[in-house]
């Protein structure tokens, strides 16, 4: 088998869903001022102790229920996060395939923010089409609540939790086309969570300063992303053998509506062609695709046969595409 192919996909948020109302009892900010830079009208938030890969593992299993697939057949499990349920170890992919019972699989995390699904989607291709795996769920998994400053109004009011998993298996007719991943650790202070969170008398505290939660400069965030997310779709759209015209959707990461905007404008698409969940999901992160992807098919605004593009960007800074026939 020469390619892959996406076999199912499913997602999974929180219950508690926190509106921006909600919001305005906790910091200085109101629904007009988030709706109008973001887009977002609320987010879910995981309950005390819910985990990235309590989330993770529930998307899981629903991609099992649909494709028919038998959790021991699992070969391969990646996790992209950058909100493991353990500060280093065990991984949270290993903490998936311990709850949804993938004895066989091999499991591990990936590591690149917001294009971390990207990220786990090339990786995931090479080693199927390397014919080791097989049977691979790909999954992007954030709880962004446990690393958000919630008394810091510029961030918290952009960050939620949830998951989406795919099913990767191998084809003889293409799934993913073309998948381009990049990054620049140049600019890994714009965006980043500057302290290890814990004490240690051997070593000083670690760059940036004595925050444990998310900082970002968001006004540098937004002009990056926009020309990355926008110039990597054309690369990915370049190298396939695919016209704008053929692609039924584009889901962006949904960072802020206003992003997403510009890189339409950008790419001369219009927004009919481009998928939203940030008005109600809001940013987690390595999720929003795989999450918008899932829902696209919910919703019947793509249907299997369709080409979709994924673009996003994300800390480190990281940033990629990919191609796919669904
Ligand atoms: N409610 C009310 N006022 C606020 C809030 C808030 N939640 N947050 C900031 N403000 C105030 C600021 O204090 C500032 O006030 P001042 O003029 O008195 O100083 C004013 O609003 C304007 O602040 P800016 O930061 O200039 O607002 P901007 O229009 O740039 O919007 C935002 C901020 C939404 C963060 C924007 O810069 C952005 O979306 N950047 C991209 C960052 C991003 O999405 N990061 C996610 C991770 S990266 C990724 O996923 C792609």
């Amino acid at each position: 088998m020469s390619y892959s192919k996406v076999a199912a996909i499913a997602h999974h948020v929180p219950q508690r869903v926190f509106t921006n109302k909600d919001m305005e009892a906790l910091v200085e900010t109101n629904d007009e001022w988030i709706r109008s830079r973001t887009g977002i009208h609320q987010r879910h938030i995981a309950a005390p102790g819910e985990t990235t890969s309590d989330l993770a593992a529930a998307a899981a299993s629903k991609v099992l229920e649909q494709s028919g697939v038998k959790a021991l057949d699992i070969d391969l499990i990646v996790l992209a996060t950058i909100t493991p349920d353990y500060f280093c170890m065990p991984s949270t992919a290993c903490e998936i395939q311990r709850k949804i019972g993938a004895r066989n699989a091999v499991a591990f995390d990936i590591n690149a923010a917001c294009t971390g699904f990207i990220y786990a989607l090339n990786v995931a291709d090479a080693m199927i089409k390397a014919n080791s795996y097989r049977k691979v769920l790909v999954i992007g998994a954030e709880t962004m609540s446990y690393i958000t400053d919630w008394t810091d109004r510029s961030t918290c009011v952009l960050f939620s939790d949830g998951a989406g998993a795919a099913l990767l298996v191998p084809s003889e007719e293409p799934g993913l086309h073309t998948s381009l991943i990049r990054s620049d650790g140049n600019f890994g202070d714009m965006l980043m969570t500057p302290r290890m969170g814990f004490e240690n008398p051997m070593r000083p505290r670690s760059r940036g300063g004595d925050i444990g939660f998310i900082q970002m400069r968001g006004n540098e965030l937004f002009k990056v992303a926009v020309k990355n997310m926008a110039e990597v779709l054309h690369q990915a759209m370049d190298q396939s053998e695919f016209t704008p015209d053929d692609i039924a959707l584009v889901i962006p990461h949904q960072a802020n509506i206003r992003i997403i905007e510009a890189v339409a404008k950008r790419f001369g698409l219009s927004m009919d062609k481009v998928m939203l969940t940030v008005d109600h999901y809001g940013n987690n992160s390595a999720a929003t695709i795989p999450i918008a992807w899932s829902e696209a098919l919910d919703t019947q605004r793509v249907k299997p046969g369709d080409t979709i593009a994924l673009t996003a960007f994300g800390g480190g800074l990281t940033w990629g595409s990919a191609i796919i026939t669904i």
